[in-house]
């Protein structure tokens, strides 16, 4: 099984949206593994926008990131990676397709509500860099016996 983080941003909390998201991610059969509200300063912000410390954005893409708390979560399943990505939609919720999470409630580039990890690799160091190991559980969930086949598990 693969693990991928997943943010919910401060948009996410003032438009009550956090149950709306984290419903999707359950009926779409992934398990939660990890999940806490923090809220970031500014070392971790820079780490995790590193890519992006150059771009015109990237100040009030920090300053919305600590205006509330997140809801940072980790979720396992098979190829969790791709398949939350998927369920996320492109960067701006204006053109993500609908169906997504940002298509059908995001109308924003910058406000689009949710991070998640783009590859295998960084979702390893992003769960490092947001969650202690003994805030991660591993537990035995009785519904992978009918979300997944007797050959995928
Ligand atoms: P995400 O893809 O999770 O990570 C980078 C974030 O920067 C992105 O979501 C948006 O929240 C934000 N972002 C990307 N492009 C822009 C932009 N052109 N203007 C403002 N914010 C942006």
């Amino acid at each position: 099984m693969q693990r991928t983080v997943v943010l919910l941003k401060p948009d996410t909390i003032q438009r009550g949206l956090i149950g709306e998201i984290i419903g999707r991610l359950e009926k779409k059969g992934l398990k939660l593994v990890a999940m806490k509200m923090m809220i970031c300063g500014d070392s971790i912000l820079d780490e995790h926008y590193a890519h992006h410390k150059d771009k015109p954005f990237f100040a009030s893409l920090k300053k919305f990131m600590m205006s509330a708390p997140l809801v940072c979560m980790l979720w396992e399943g098979l190829d969790a990676v791709d398949v939350v990505r998927k369920m996320t939609g492109a960067t701006n919720g204006r053109v993500a397709d609908l169906g997504s999470i940002r298509g059908d409630l995001s109308n924003s580039q910058s406000n689009n509500l949710i991070h998640v990890s783009d590859s295998a690799e960084s979702a390893q160091i992003e769960e490092t860099r947001f969650f202690e190991k003994g805030e991660v559980f591993d537990w035995k969930r009785l519904a992978d016996e009918a979300v997944y086949g007797e050959d995928e598990k």
